[in-house]
């Protein structure tokens, strides 16, 4: 599970910010020892020590004068640290002032650069947040929507939901035919898919309220990202090509996303999206308006209901995102500061950590046959009341209080105690898309940010309308499309989470903090679909009762149950031989799945931050400073 460092070539860090500095600029990110501090390696000209004793080298060279190296351009380079994927457990980056952990490494020394030229926390999450949308567009967008769970530097929490929601024309019944049978595809590609994006009226909401600098600066380098384009790298590049061949089925997108001559994209290209630059200068100098009224809704509008599709320019004017208390709970004396309906997020996860409680992992062993049992039948217990009472708490009464009591936990220990696997419906395993992302941000005045947004599929709905430049989402089946009938994730959902006009799909997101006294201890999250939920709380665990390092934690191979299917799916060589015998002796099916899942965590301890990139997404980074 682990990968090599990244090395970028000259021309693959056009990371641009302001006009008329120095585009020759060279340098080099380095990866300090843990416990040595990246100042003072620098000062022993130690430039390239990282924890394995391997260099993570990049330089900037702009492309045109104009192009700038945003990093370098306000950062003593000498003090960054970054790494990208990590071969031994102990390859977290370390760093003082700030750090950011995305699936893209442009996006990361976005974030970075945004915390070293004074911005917070909250401005380097929603500067991230735009840049992803360039740098990673399977997955980060403005076409989409997510969740934002932030800690503030004076001990207040609080969440941002920006979950797309259900058009006006929406109904229950829309991707049924007449007998009353789901319509393949209906709810997973094409207009009809997608639901009202709701991720730059979140990231506005979220620079208005807790961030200090201009909205100009924060949408910058995402602008010159797409207006000059960014070089692929072989991670980036296998992204893309997961989607070719669709790409090709639609002029729009293939103009952006394939080769003028139709061929897929190779390491090495520039991939350059005007449409999306002037979007976004359109969303900098106009707000969210750019966005919500005129004539990108109107676009989308003609685009989509000449493709069957039901969103109007009157639903994106009428979206709003919420803003209130995330949801909260303790384990072991953390408190956990997780998402709320409309995600099963943290009820989800603080379901299955009430219930872990109960038990002294540590002596088990980590991925001992007896631990991974109690785990999955806690897991089994947590999703079968996700997907039978959870739902978008303006339209169902989500209930929190019974599911996330200690009585419950215990009434469900005892029945763990007593039972072996029970059988169930016999369903499709699911497989693994990269389609959302997560990532987690830091800075040196205490705030934080746990941001996972989404367009749900990889590429969404895979239609971009004309002119607008990005994809829209296919986050409608996340409903409950017909009770009983699987989705994307094989999630068998009920009628809380039924389709109506306005209403937001149940989520799986997780944007997670653990706090201790008061303070950020991690920062966490991850795409997935369904198995985020289990990504994060395996991650919790791994720190908390297995002690392992940031790193160790953030690879560490995981399992996954969610109910139905009613099998355990593990990653691959994820468990021995001797706890694949003893789990199938107690009646469990084993399913082996390709690795699923990209957390990207920041830990603090002793006042320094490390981060750790998941290998499982390459092109991420870790970059701090
Ligand atoms: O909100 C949800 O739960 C899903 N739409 C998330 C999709 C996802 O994580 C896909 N990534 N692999």
């Amino acid at each position: 599970m682990t990968s090599g460092y990244t090395r970028l070539s000259a021309s693959a860090l056009p990371l641009t910010l302001l006009p008329g500095r120095d585009p020759g600029i060279r340098g080099s990110l380095s990866l300090p020892a843990r416990g040595e501090s990246p100042r003072k390696a620098a000062r022993q000209g130690l430039p390239l020590a990282g924890t394995r004793g391997r260099a993570f080298q990049g330089w900037v060279r702009g492309s045109r004068s104009r192009l700038v190296p945003v990093l370098l351009a306000f950062i003593d380079l000498s003090v960054l640290t970054a790494g990208a994927g990590a071969a031994s457990p102990a390859a977290a980056v370390e760093a003082e002032h700030g750090m950011v952990v995305s699936a893209q490494h442009y996006a990361s020394a976005v974030g970075a650069g945004i915390l070293a030229q004074g911005g917070n926390a909250i401005d380097a999450a929603v500067a991230v947040g735009y840049a992803l949308a360039v740098v990673d567009p399977c997955c980060g967008n403005i076409g989409g929507g997510g969740f934002m769970t932030i800690h503030l530097k004076d001990g207040r929490d609080t969440f941002i939901n920006f979950r797309e929601t259900a058009p006006a024309a929406a109904t229950a019944a829309m991707y049924l035919d007449p007998a009353g049978k789901p319509v393949a595809d209906l709810s997973r590609s094409g207009y009809l898919a997608a639901g009202v994006p709701g991720t730059v009226m979140g990231l506005e909401h979220a620079a208005q309220e807790y961030g200090r600098l201009a909205r100009g600066v924060l949408l910058e380098p995402a602008i010159n990202l797409a207006r000059d384009g960014y070089v692929l790298s072989r991670a980036d590049a296998d992204i893309l090509a997961i989607k070719a061949d669709r790409f090709a089925k639609d002029p729009v997108v293939a103009r952006v996303f394939l080769r003028p001559d139709g061929s897929r994209f190779e390491p090495g290209d520039r991939l350059v999206q005007t449409d999306l630059a002037a979007m976004l200068e359109a969303i900098a100098q106009q707000g969210p308006d750019a966005f919500y009224k005129g004539p990108i809704p109107a676009a989308v509008e003609t685009a989509s209901s000449a493709s069957g599709g039901i969103l109007t320019a009157q639903d994106f004017a009428d979206y709003r995102v919420t803003e209130g208390p995330p949801l909260t709970c303790s384990y072991r004396g953390y408190r956990i500061v997780s998402a709320p309906p409309p995600s099963s997020g943290g009820t989800t996860l603080c379901q299955i950590l009430n219930i872990l409680e109960g038990y002294d992992l540590k002596p088990l062993g980590f991925g001992s046959a007896r631990s991974v049992h109690l785990l999955v039948e806690a897991m089994r217990h947590a999703y079968r009341d996700r997907n039978t009472y959870l739902g978008d708490p303006a339209f169902v009464q989500n209930p929190l209080e019974r599911l996330l009591s200690t009585d419950y936990a215990a009434r469900i220990r005892a029945e763990i105690d007593a039972g072996n696997a029970a059988p169930s419906a016999a369903l499709q395993p699911v497989h693994e898309k990269a389609e959302t992302t997560h990532y987690s941000v830091v800075d040196g005045e205490g705030n934080a940010a746990a941001v996972t947004y989404t367009i749900n599929g990889s590429f969404g709905a895979g239609v971009i309308a004309p002119g607008t430049g990005f994809f829209l989402n296919n986050e409608m089946d996340d409903f409950t499309v017909k009770p009983g009938t699987p989705n994307l994730y094989g999630l068998v959902q009920g009628e809380a989470n039924a389709i109506a006009r306005g209403k937001r799909p149940l989520s799986s997101m997780a944007p997670t903090l653990v706090e201790k006294d008061g303070r950020v201890f991690l920062v966490l999250g991850s795409p997935g679909g369904s198995r985020i939920i289990t990504a994060v709380l395996e991650t919790i665990l791994d720190i908390v009762d297995y002690g392992m390092a940031p790193q160790q934690a953030v690879e560490a191979p995981r399992v996954h149950h969610q109910g139905q299917p009613d099998e355990i799916d593990f990653e691959r060589s994820g468990l021995t031989p001797e706890t694949t015998v003893e789990l199938t002796t107690r009646g469990y099916k084993l399913v082996e799945q390709r690795p699923w899942g990209a957390v990207e965590l920041i830990e603090i301890a002793n006042g320094r931050l490390y981060g750790a990139n998941d290998p499982r997404r390459p092109a991420g980074a870790a970059i701090g400073y």
